[in-house]
């Protein structure tokens, strides 16, 4: 039985999406979930035992594998006692998503996936410019060109999967972030 309905929120690192997810849990009511959040949240919980692996892939710029990522999800779901809700930043490559498809797909049905299109060198300069503020071991040049790779390499073929099923709402992510959310308000009108 389908108890959550979930919209899925990808683009490159510096792209905007947990900018958009604060913008639409205030006009829309969404429960934001962002992947990488609660990675960083793991690492930091007193006795994790992942602590020390989400920090290497943290780094690197690679992908946690998806029991550990997908079980904080889905905690954090249940815990929320919603049912709607704006997951950041994942499924990133083919494992997390046959991971989230074998443990998730009965309960939860994506019903959108917004996809932030952004440059190579915006996102490279937005994130370069948060990295002054952001205290994030990921926000410098050398993680950057990782992270960039992991979504060229691996990220971007999930989306055009999820783009032949129709699901794929692409915004144009490189304005200012209110005028990117008139883009997305449009969006989400749509499904409510
Ligand atoms: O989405 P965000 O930029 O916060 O992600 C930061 C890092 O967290 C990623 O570069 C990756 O190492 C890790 N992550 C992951 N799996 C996800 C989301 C994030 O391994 N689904
Ligand atoms: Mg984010």
């Amino acid at each position: 039985m389908t108890k959550y309905n979930v919209i899925f929120v990808l683009g490159g690192p510096g792209a905007g999406k947990g900018t958009q997810c604060e913008y639409i849990v205030r006009d829309f009511g969404y429960v934001h979930l962002s992947a990488g959040d609660l990675l960083r949240e793991e690492r930091q919980r007193p006795g994790s035992q992942f602590g020390e692996e989400i920090e290497g892939h943290i780094k690197n710029g690679t992908i946690v594998p998806v029991q550990i990522t997908c079980s904080l999800l889905k905690r954090a779901m249940e815990k929320s006692g919603k049912d709607r809700f704006l997951i950041d930043g994942f499924p990133r490559n083919r494992d997390n998503l046959d991971g989230w498809n074998k443990e998730m797909s009965d309960v939860a049905k994506v019903i959108r996936v917004l996809f932030f299109n952004c440059s190579e060198q915006v996102c490279v300069e937005r994130c370069l410019s948060r990295g002054k503020t952001s205290g994030r071991t990921d926000d410098n040049e050398e993680s950057l060109k990782k992270r960039i790779k992991t979504y060229t390499e691996s990220t971007m073929e999930i989306i055009e999967q999820f783009r032949k099923l129709n699901l794929v709402s692409e915004i144009h992510a490189e304005k200012s972030p209110e005028e990117v959310f008139e883009e997305v308000k449009k969006v989400l009108n749509e499904l409510n």
